[in-house]
């Protein structure tokens, strides 16, 4: 079977706060068609600043790429708009499901077709979204500050949904959200994944259900990739688990600590 096309390619992006704070330090990551690729990480690690770095949402963080390439199906696209991104389909679902907290459910959808201009085709994908997310249609007069969690979070990707996106950058879905819920909002993503053919590039401390939904995971740390693999390899390697599970008295080590140990372990052996 031929490989499927890569959509993302990120080549060894740098960036830079506030012109000194080097935050990411040559990250590279392929996402493919159709694929949903985790981005794992505990906190700090980069994921928002990649995602960011991709949708052109940097600026306003005083942040810059000041190295790398970032491709989308073999175009450069770094100096794209956010807006002009949306219209090429790349769309980003911030951290936190910021939702317009005074506005109802629809009109907090109705804020992600500013892109589009059809009506019937903002009112197909209005259906589009209750037939993936039915909890939002019971929900679509309600104010969203009135919303639960899930329903803030299934808004924000539904929003995003509205733009009729070909990649959706998730950051951080699980966040704040009690596990049923969670696997509730992931379950939707691998329907729209295999209906609707959305590519995901999903950043996620959660790493064992980012894990169990994705097909591809990358670990960062420190602003660098540190491993890469098949989901299902990932979630099976002993370094993965030994790092998410923690070792030793001081709880959690860090993931370069365990493989430069093993490294020690075979040099004295
Ligand atoms: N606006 C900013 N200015 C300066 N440093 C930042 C800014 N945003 C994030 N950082 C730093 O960049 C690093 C990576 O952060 P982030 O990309 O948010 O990580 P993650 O999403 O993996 O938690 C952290 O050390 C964080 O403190
Ligand atoms: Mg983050």
């Amino acid at each position: 079977m031929s490989q499927p096309p890569i959509v993302l390619d990120v080549n060894g992006i740098e960036v830079i706060y506030n012109h000194v704070i080097l935050v990411l330090k040559g990250v590279s990551l392929q996402v493919p068609e159709g694929g949903i690729v985790a981005l794992l990480g505990g906190n700090g690690a980069g994921k928002t600043t990649t995602l960011r770095a991709i949708s052109n949402l940097l600026k306003a963080e005083r942040g810059e790429v000041t190295k790398g390439s970032i491709e989308l199906r073999g175009e450069r696209i770094e100096n794209l708009s956010p807006a002009d991104l949306v219209r090429r389909g790349v769309v980003q679902v911030m951290e936190g499901r910021h939702c317009f907290a005074h506005l109802t459910i629809e009109e907090n959808l109705m804020t992600g077709s500013y892109t589009r201009t059809s009506k019937a085709e903002i009112e197909a994908n209005l259906e589009k979204v209750y037939n993936y997310f039915p909890r939002l249609k019971t929900r679509r007069t309600s104010q969203a500050a009135y919303t639960s969690g899930g329903e803030q979070q299934m808004c924000a990707i539904g929003r995003a949904l509205m733009t009729n996106p070909s990649i959706v950058l998730l950051d951080e879905p699980s966040m704040g959200l009690a596990p049923q819920i969670v696997d509730e909002v992931f379950h939707i993503v691998k329907d729209l994944n295999a209906k609707e053919k959305v590519t995901f590039l999903l950043a996620e401390q959660n790493t064992n259900m980012a894990l169990k939904y994705a097909d591809y995971g990358y670990i960062m740390e420190s602003g660098r990739i540190v491993m890469d693999g098949k989901a299902h390899d990932l979630a099976n390697n002993s370094d993965v688990k030994e790092f998410y599970l923690g070792v030793g008295g001081d709880g959690r080590k860090s993931f370069r600590d365990i493989k430069s140990y093993k490294r020690r372990k075979r040099w004295l052996a």
